[in-house]
C-alpha cells in the first residue's frame, strides 16, 4: 500500500526516529498484505501477532520520543504525549475486542486505517514539529 512505502517526505532526519517510523510502516505493510489475501484461510493468529507487535512497538516508540523531547525541554512534549495516548488507547481498544475472530477483515482494515492516519497526521505534522525544533537546539 502506497501509504506504507517509505517516502522522502517522511524523513525527519533523526536517524533513530526515522528507523522507528520505518518499523511502524513495516507493520502496516504486513497488515495490508494480510488484508489483500482473499483465500478463505483463517488469519486469526497472524492478526493477533500484528496487533500485539503494534501495541508493543508503539509503546516503545512513544516512550522513546517523549523521553527525548523532555530531555531537550521541547515545549509541546505534553501535546505529543496526549496524541500518543490517544493512539495507544485505540490499539488497546482493538486488541481487547471479543469479535476479532469473527471480524478478521474488519479488524485488519481498522489497523490499516489507523496506521495510515497516524502517518499522515501525527508523523507528518506533530513529529515534524519537534524535528524542526530539535534542529535548532542540537
Ligand atoms: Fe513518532
Ligand atoms: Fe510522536
Amino acid at each position: 500500500m502506497a501509504a506504507f512505502k517509505w517516502k522522502e517526505e517522511y524523513n525527519l532526519n533523526i536517524e533513530e526516529i526515522d528507523k522507528q517510523h520505518k518499523k511502524l510502516m513495516e507493520i502496516g505493510e504486513r497488515a495490508y498484505d494480510i488484508a489483500i489475501i482473499d483465500d478463505g484461510y483463517d488469519r486469526y493468529d497472524e492478526i493477533m501477532t500484528i496487533i500485539d507487535e503494534l501495541l508493543e512497538y508503539t509503546k516503545y516508540h512513544f516512550e522513546y520520543e517523549e523521553n527525548m523531547l523532555k530531555e531537550y525541554n521541547y515545549n509541546h512534549t505534553h501535546d505529543q504525549a496526549e496524541e500518543h495516548e490517544i493512539y495507544v488507547n485505540k490499539i488497546n481498544k482493538v486488541s481487547s475486542r471479543e469479535d476479532i475472530d469473527e471480524n478478521q477483515r474488519k479488524i485488519i482494515l481498522e489497523i490499516i486505517d489507523f496506521l495510515s492516519e497516524w502517518i499522515s497526521k501525527h508523523i507528518m505534522i506533530a513529529d515534524r514539529g519537534y524535528a524542526v525544533f530539535l534542529k535548532t537546539v542540537v
